[in-house]
C-alpha cells in the first residue's frame, strides 16, 4: 500500500488500531513496543487473520524505529495505567518520560509524519510529543474529542432509541471531567437534541458522556477503554490518509482561537493531508464560553504541574 503508519504502544489500543487500520485497508501498518514479542507477536497474529478478514495489508511488529521509517501518519497510544499506591503525579511523570523519548525517536525516523496522541493525560501528552518533536503545529493531534463524541452519540441513540448513523454531537474542552458536551450542536437527523430531549435528560447524558472513560475503567477493572478510542483514532487516520477533510473534534495547538494561547484543547478542526488543515471556530453562548475557559484552565494546570516534574 502506499501509505505508511506506525502504532507506537502494542497494548489494548495500539493493537486495536492496528486491527483497524488493517481491516479497512488504509495503509500498511507497523506496530511498535518496548515489550519484546509482544509487537511481532500481535502483527503476526493480525497477518493470520488476514485471509478470513480478507485483506492485504501488510502488517510488521518490531521493537526498534528503523522500521517505522518515513511514517505518513505515527499513533502514540504508549504509556503505562495507573496502578494501585500511584499517584496522579507518578503517573503524569512516568507517562511525559515515555512521551519524550517516543516521540524523539519517531521524530528522528519519520520527520514529516503527522502525530497522533492518544496516550493519557491527552491534552498534556501533546505538549510534550509538540515540544519534544519540534513539528508544526498542523501535525501534532490530540484524539479525544471524537471518542467524547462518538460516546455522547451512543448515548444519545440508546435513549432515543434511533440509529447511531443519524447522530451527530460536539464535545469542546480537554480531555477530563471539565470537558464541553455542546447539546446545542449535537444532533438526530439534524435536529438539535434539546428539541427532542428534557433539558434534564440532556444534563444525565452529558455527564455519563464525562465520566464515560471513567465508567469503562470501572467495569473492567484491569484496565481501560480500548475499542472505542482505537476507533476514534483511525477515523482520524482515514480523514488525513484519504484527505476528507472531515470536520471532527480534536486537541490542537491554539494561538488565539477561541481566546486561548499556547495550548491544546478540543477543538472542531479540519483533517486532511496536510494533517489539521483549519481550526473551526464557532460562536458559544457565554454559559458555554465560560465551560471552555474552566477546562482550559484544568489543561493549564496540568501543563504547568508537568513543567515542574520535568
Ligand atoms: N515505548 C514503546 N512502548 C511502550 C513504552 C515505550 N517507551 N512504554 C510503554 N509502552 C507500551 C507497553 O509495553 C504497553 O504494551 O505501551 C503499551 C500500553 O498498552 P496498555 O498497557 O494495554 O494500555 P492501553 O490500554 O493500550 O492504553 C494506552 O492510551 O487511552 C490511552 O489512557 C490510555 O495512556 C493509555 C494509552
Amino acid at each position: 500500500m502506499d501509505k505508511k503508519v506506525t502504532v507506537i504502544g502494542a497494548g489494548n489500543v495500539g493493537a486495536t488500531t492496528a486491527q483497524r487500520l488493517a481491516e479497512k485497508e488504509l495503509c500498511d501498518v507497523v506496530l511498535i513496543d518496548i515489550a519484546e514479542g509482544l509487537p511481532q507477536g500481535k502483527a503476526l497474529d493480525l497477518t493470520e487473520a488476514a485471509p478470513v478478514e480478507k485483506h492485504d495489508t501488510t502488517l510488521i511488529g518490531s521493537n526498534t524505529y528503523e522500521d517505522s521509517a518515513n511514517s505518513d501518519i505515527v499513533i502514540i497510544t504508549a504509556g503505562i495505567p495507573r496502578k494501585p499506591g500511584m499517584s496522579r503525579d507518578d503517573l503524569i511523570k512516568t507517562n511525559m518520560n515515555i512521551m519524550k523519548s517516543v516521540t524523539a525517536d519517531v521524530a528522528k525516523h519519520s520527520p514529516d509524519a503527522i502525530l497522533i496522541i492518544v496516550s493519557n493525560p491527552l491534552d498534556a501528552m501533546c505538549h510534550v510529543a509538540y515540544e519534544t518533536s519540534g513539528f508544526p503545529k498542523n501535525r501534532v493531534i490530540g484524539m479525544a474529542g471524537v471518542l467524547d463524541s462518538a460516546r455522547f452519540r451512543a448515548f444519545i441513540s440508546m435513549e432515543l432509541n434511533v440509529s447511531v448513523e443519524n447522530t451527530h454531537a460536539f464535545v469542546l474542552g480537554g480531555h477530563g471531567d471539565t470537558m464541553v458536551p455542546l447539546p446545542r450542536y449535537s444532533t438526530v437527523a439534524g435536529i438539535p437534541i434539546t428539541e427532542l430531549l428534557s433539558e434534564k435528560k440532556i444534563e444525565a447524558l452529558v455527564d455519563r458522556t464525562r465520566k464515560g472513560g471513567g465508567e469503562i475503567v470501572g467495569l473492567l477493572k484491569t484496565g481501560s477503554a480500548f475499542y472505542a478510542p482505537s476507533s476514534a483514532a483511525v477515523e482520524m487516520a482515514e480523514s488525513i490518509l484519504k484527505d476528507k477533510k472531515k470536520i471532527l473534534p480534536c486537541a490542537a495547538y491554539l494561538e488565539g482561537e477561541y481566546g486561548i494561547n499556547n495550548l491544546f484543547i478540543g477543538v472542531p478542526v479540519k483533517l486532511g493531508t496536510g494533517g489539521i488543515e483549519d481550526i473551526i471556530q464557532i460562536t458559544l453562548t457565554e454559559k458555554e464560553a465560560a465551560a471552555l475557559n474552566k477546562s482550559a484552565d484544568a489543561v493549564k494546570q496540568l501543563v504547568e504541574d508537568l513543567k515542574k516534574l520535568a
